[in-house]
């Protein structure tokens, strides 16, 4: 994961950057909120930690009482918490520096953790939990892909919302107008074309 900031350096330049896992879902309540706030921050980098019951599949932090980060480590023979991190990064522009300095973990890998221990020694991360209501979905395998299917489609056929519809995110957000959403709406006949024509309509 740590080597995507070595590929796309020229791309990042001298922005800050977010890097998300094509194979991680998110669904909680004011989570844009939450990452926009996140994103304006500098000079620092945020993470998120979950509870899972499966600790030894990923990325573990370990607080204090007071809720300080002690340690960070990449699938944990013995984990000390079963706070997981989720593939969802915040940093400043100095992850390009930090990416290109790392050397390849047991598993041949960059580990984007070796990353977070670099800021989390620098004291400069911040490691918000995701709480118990919010879900965090990780669909890299097949028993998990099929968990999130059925928790997404529990939730869309119980409110007849989607989760995640692009094209009704940018209509919401004034980036598409009614008429190019109607377009957009009209291309094919699916029940996905049929919600977009529902949302024109309101
Ligand atoms: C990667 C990260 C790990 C993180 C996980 C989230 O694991 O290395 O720290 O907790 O993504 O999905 P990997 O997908 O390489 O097993």
């Amino acid at each position: 994961l740590a080597h995507a900031f070595i590929i796309g350096a020229h791309f990042i330049d001298q922005d800050a950057v977010t890097l998300i896992l094509g194979d991680n879902i998110f669904y909680g309540q004011g989570l844009s909120q939450t990452l926009s706030r996140i994103s304006n921050q500098e000079d620092t980098a945020t993470i998120f930690g979950y509870q899972v019951t499966d600790p030894k599949r990923y990325g573990i932090v370990e607080f204090n009482s007071k809720g300080n980060v002690l340690s960070i480590e990449e699938k944990p023979r013995q984990p000390k918490s079963n706070f997981a991190v989720p593939g969802l990064y915040f940093y400043d522009n100095s992850v390009v520096e930090i990416a290109s300095k790392l050397t390849p973990s047991q598993r041949g890998e960059l580990e984007i953790t070796d990353i977070n221990r670099r800021y989390l020694e620098a004291g400069k991360l911040k490691v918000e939990i995701f709480s118990r209501g919010f879900n965090w979905l990780d669909a890299g395998t097949k028993d998990s892909l099929l968990d999130a299917s059925n928790f997404v489609a529990s939730i869309e056929k119980r409110q007849g919302l989607k989760i995640c519809c692009p094209e009704e995110i940018a209509y919401r957000k004034g980036l598409i107008n009614k008429k190019q959403l109607t377009a957009l709406a009209q291309e094919t006949k699916t029940d996905y074309t049929d919600y977009l024509k529902t949302i024109c309509t309101q």
